[in-house]
Order: structure tokens, then C-alpha cells, then sequence
């Protein structure tokens, strides 16, 4: 089926069904044009708790709709693709929190959001990339675990120097690729330009950066700054989306194929039956539910 008919059909089953369609910013550009809302992951959290449409497909990976069906149980969540995981999420376990909370039993474990809901469950707060600062500043212990990217957590810390930070080892494979070198050899290659960078990166990546944050405030920084040329150090989603909406500046990703590759395996025909066919929808027991949310809950008020 040629695409213009795919989208079409995408529209009307959205119209007919009612569904609230909330897209991540990595998504392909063909998805995040249908949906309602592009969004970073606070974002996507903050828009599927406030969700009144009884049923809402997260264009994105598992944990973003996991989180959903947390914040807004009531609702029918689905996803195109149930194989779309997140490998930093899968690096740290339940029993992972546990030993670490009894060899720190004054520390508060702040959990980032990319993480499973068994893992929510046994952490005192939530927080995305954009919010972690805030939430791990507003907390009134010393010391904090924080779980599991190893980068996200070693950027606050070093921003909180009178907060004891433990680190986990999870890091997210996309991001923790791009090295020193590969910034290097772009700024060489375009030496009057700046380069933001997303906190998953190394600190020798961060190092070089100009800007620092969240998918959303990346493109909020490119949008807003003066330099004519600038170098992402985030995914290839941003760069194609800063691509069509700043014509008149010189967009280039720090490494070549920069590309999380679950986040690409949602496209229009998967958007197309899961709205068809109603899936796949996120199960999760009253009980994971009512764990899980404490720690999201207090992220989103936060
Ligand atoms: P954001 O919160 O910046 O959207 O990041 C989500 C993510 O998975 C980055 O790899
Ligand atoms: Fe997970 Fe990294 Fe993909 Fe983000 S870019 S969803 S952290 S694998």
C-alpha cells in the first residue's frame, strides 16, 4: 500500500476509535507527522497521565508505555511494536535495587523513567533526563542511588557536589557509543558550530558540549540559539526533525548512524494495524500497578 494511503487510513481509524496518539522524538519523521503530540519522555508521561481518550498508542518504546498504563490505568494503552524494549532498561533488576538499598539504607534511589515497572516499583522517585536535576536537588537526603544509566547519573552528580551519588553500570548503547574522537572530528570538519549533546553521553562527549539536555530541550536550544551551524549528539530522529524545521541552518549528527535501533522499528504500516487491530496492549496486574506508581506519581508533581 503506497504511504498517502497508509496515513489516511491511520487518520480515520484515529478519528473512528478515538485513540490519542503520543509520538517520542526518535520516532521515523512518517510517524511522529500522525501523531497528536512529539514529545521527550516527561512530556509523554506528563500527556498520557492527562489523557481523557479511552485509548492512547505510545509511538515509542516499552517503558514509555508502560509508564502510561501507570499513570492512567483506566485507559487502554498500546504499543505497534511490544519487541520495541530499551536495553538500558533491561540492565538493571528488582533484587539490583534491593541489594543496593541494603548496603545504603540512608540513600533514596531515584530510578530514571527508562526502566522496567518491577524496578519502579522498589525505587522512591521517577525522573527523565530533563527532570533529574530538579527531582535529585528537591530530595532531602545526602546520598542517592541512582539507577541505571551510569552517564545521566555522573552529569547530576556533578552538579550536586554536596549530594553523595552511588552509580549504577547501565548505560544506554546508542548514546554511550559516541566517543571523544567522533566530536572531535565534527567540530574539526565544522569549526564554527556549536554542539548539543543529550546527558546519556560520556562525560568526555559532554565535555565538548556547548548544550546539554533532554531530547525536547535540544531542539528547544537549536531552535532559540544564533549559531548557524550545530552538531547533535543525540539521536538521528532530532537532526531530521531540526533539518525540516530550520532550513536555513546547518544541522549534522556528531557520529554517523546515531540511531536507536528500537525506537525505528515502529513505522506507518505498524502504526496502521495496531490501531487496526487494537495492539498490543499493555498488561500489567492491579499490583504492579499500584507499586509502580507511587515513584512515577511523585516524578509528574515534581
Ligand atoms: P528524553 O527524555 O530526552 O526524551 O530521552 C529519552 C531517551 O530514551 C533518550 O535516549
Ligand atoms: Fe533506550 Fe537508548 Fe533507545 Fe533511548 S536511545 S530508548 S535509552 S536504547
Amino acid at each position: 500500500m503506497a504511504s498517502a494511503d497508509i496515513r489516511d487510513q491511520i487518520l480515520q481509524l484515529k478519528a473512528e476509535k478515538n485513540a490519542l496518539i503520543l509520538a517520542h522524538y526518535y520516532q521515523p519523521l512518517e510517524v511522529q507527522d500522525l501523531a497528536d503530540h512529539v514529545c521527550d519522555s516527561f512530556e509523554m508521561a506528563k500527556r498520557a497521565r492527562e489523557a481523557v481518550q479511552q485509548t492512547v498508542v505510545i509511538c515509542g518504546v516499552v517503558f514509555m508505555a508502560e509508564s502510561a498504563k501507570i499513570l492512567n490505568p483506566g485507559k487502554k494503552i498500546l504499543i505497534p511494536v511490544m519487541e520495541a524494549g530499551c536495553p538500558m532498561a533491561e540492565m538493571v533488576t528488582p533484587e539490583d535495587v534491593i541489594r543496593l538499598r541494603k548496603e545504603h539504607p540512608d540513600a533514596a534511589v531515584v530510578c530514571y523513567v527508562n526502566s522496567s515497572a518491577a524496578v519502579k516499583a522498589v525505587s522512591d522517585i521517577c525522573c527523565t533526563s530533563s527532570s533529574a536535576l530538579k527531582i535529585v536537588r528537591s530530595l532531602p537526603q545526602k546520598k542517592i542511588i541512582f539507577i541505571p544509566d551510569k552517564n545521566l547519573g555522573a552529569y547530576i552528580a556533578r552538579q550536586v557536589p554536596e549530594k553523595e551519588i552511588i552509580l549504577f553500570n547501565g548505560f544506554c548503547p546508542t548514546h554511550n557509543r559516541i566517543s571523544e574522537s567522533d566530536v572531535l572530528r565534527a567540530k574539526a570538519a565544522h569549526p564554527d558550530s556549536v554542539f548539543a549533546a543529550h546527558p546519556e553521553c560520556r562525560e568526555e562527549v559532554l565535555a565538548h558540549a556547548d548544550f546539554i539536555g533532554s531530547t525536547a530541550q535540544i531542539l528547544d536550544y537549536a531552535r532559540k540559539s544564533e549559531a548557524k551551524t550545530i552538531i547533535i549528539g543525540t539521536e538521528q530522529g532530532i537532526v531530521e526533525r531540526l533539518r525540516c524545521e530550520l532550513p536555513n541552518k546547518n544541522i549534522y549528527s556528531v557520529a554517523a548512524s546515531f540511531i536507536c535501533p528500537n525506537m525505528k522499528k515502529t513505522g506507518l504500516q505498524e502504526l496502521l494495524n495496531c490501531l487496526e487491530n487494537e495492539q498490543w496492549e499493555i498488561k500489567l496486574t492491579d499490583e504492579e500497578i499500584a507499586a509502580a506508581k507511587q515513584s512515577l506519581d511523585r516524578m509528574v508533581s515534581i
